[in-house]
């Protein structure tokens, strides 16, 4: 074995993949409620995304930020309609545009704010990545364990707790870091009050409101942002997963006012927005704003929560049901891991948020009928898990 073994990797070897579904080398087809981590959320192998990346492979692959790349000015520019944020600061995955928003927080707090020691605010239970600032900000123990010394300048508060972060915000706070729904953390919806009283505090203190849309982002929760649904505007939004539909790219998003703290050498990234990427981000970002295709996830996601609270609160290991659009968690009682496991066995896909916690990230694309199916191979995998520690088992698959 010639890889670092990081990952806890399943068995299956996945060699094909179209719309809602995946093939693996046997020729089993399975449906894919993972959609990449929340990646491929148009479906795998998009129509539109495959031929404007082939397009691009003809013309231009690559060049370096020290020339224009015309195509990342059409990309913010469509990301500015949507999120009200000016400036966009192009980067190759979820942590690197975290990590931009941090270093922008600190700039932001030292020049604007004459902070000596800016801080930023995130929350228990929230991830942001796996570099060492993101890490850092992440809300998890179980994230930093051995990679002592960590950098300086964060505060980790209650999420959604409104009177912590009444005291927990300081002279000191810069920006406040937080996701809309925590994914990693296990399907936890931030309330409407807490994240109300969020943007006024930012707005009263002069704290930069800083989304993490990595994950949410994108259409994943019915919006093409989760922060529109949730009433609020941020000043820096960070983006990744969903955005290349499978192509790595990422994004920090910023008001107008903050490009005077990123200005020449502050902040770079050799790959970041290169021509290829432009074109999987502009081809995704033209199907989800000039489609309906939020509009049908929207109808789907209606159909999936009904039919998880309907087929799934009667089981005695599910102690509950959250989420929103095509992000959903289904907490049981015991660990989840033996469940994934019975799923894929029966040809359905799903991954895991924290040790008790079903994820559940179709793609948008995905129909009702197959739906249906998901949620009926979930309802009977619970069966048999039930009936299995009823009798003292344990589940080998
Ligand atoms: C909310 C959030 N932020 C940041 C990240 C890190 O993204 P990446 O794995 O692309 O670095 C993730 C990854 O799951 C995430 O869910």
């Amino acid at each position: 074995m010639a890889l670092f073994p990081t990952y806890l990797r399943s068995d299956l070897h996945l060699v094909r993949g179209e719309g809602s579904w995946l093939w693996d080398d046997q020729g089993k087809r399975y449906l894919d409620f993972t959609s990449g981590l929340g990646v491929c959320n148009l479906g795998h192998t998009h129509p539109e995304v495959k031929s404007a990346v082939q397009k691009q492979l003809n013309h231009l692959w690559h060049v370096s930020n020290l020339f224009h790349i015309p195509q990342q000015e059409e990309v913010s520019a469509l990301l500015a309609k949507e999120t009200e944020l000016k400036y966009a600061f192009f980067c190759n995955s979820g942590a690197e545009s975290v990590e931009a928003a941090i270093k922008l927080a600190r700039r932001y707090g030292s020049e604007s704010k004459g902070l000596s020691q800016p801080e930023v605010v995130t929350f228990h239970s929230s991830f942001h990545g796996r570099t060492l600032a993101t890490l850092t900000a992440t809300g998890q123990e179980k994230v930093k364990q051995g990679f002592a010394p960590l950098p300086e300048g964060f505060r980790c508060l209650p999420y959604n707790d409104v009177e912590a972060l009444e005291s927990g915000l300081t002279e000191h706070t810069a920006a406040v870091l937080l996701e809309i729904i925590q994914g990693e953390g296990g399907i936890c919806p931030a309330g409407s009050d807490f994240l109300k009283r969020l943007e006024r505090l930012c707005r009263q203190r002069n704290i930069l409101l800083m989304v993490d849309e990595v994950q949410t982002g994108i259409g994943r929760t019915g919006d093409l942002f989760a922060f529109q649904h949730a009433g609020i505007q941020p000043d820096v939004v960070t983006v990744a997963k969903g955005l290349g539909n499978g192509f790595p790219v990422g994004a920090m998003l910023g008001r107008s006012g903050l490009e005077k703290h990123f200005g020449p050498g502050s902040h770079a990234s050799t790959f970041g927005g290169n021509p290829l990427a432009m074109a999987a981000a502009k081809a995704v970002l033209q199907e989800m704003t000039e489609t309906d295709i939020l509009i049908r996830a929207k109808q789907t996601a209606q159909y999936l929560q009904n039919q998880l609270e309907q087929r799934l609160s009667l089981h005695a290991s599910v102690v509950d049901i959250r989420g929103q659009g095509l992000m959903w968690g289904v907490e049981l009682n015991q660990p989840v891991a033996p469940l994934i496991r019975i799923l894929q066995e029966k040809g359905l896909l799903a991954v895991m948020a924290g040790p008790k916690v079903l994820r559940l990230l179709p793609p948008l694309v995905t129909e009702v009928a197959e739906v249906e199916q998901a949620v009926s191979i979930i309802d009977e995998s619970l069966h048999l898990l039930e009936e299995v520690v009823e009798d003292g088992g344990v589940f080998n698959l």
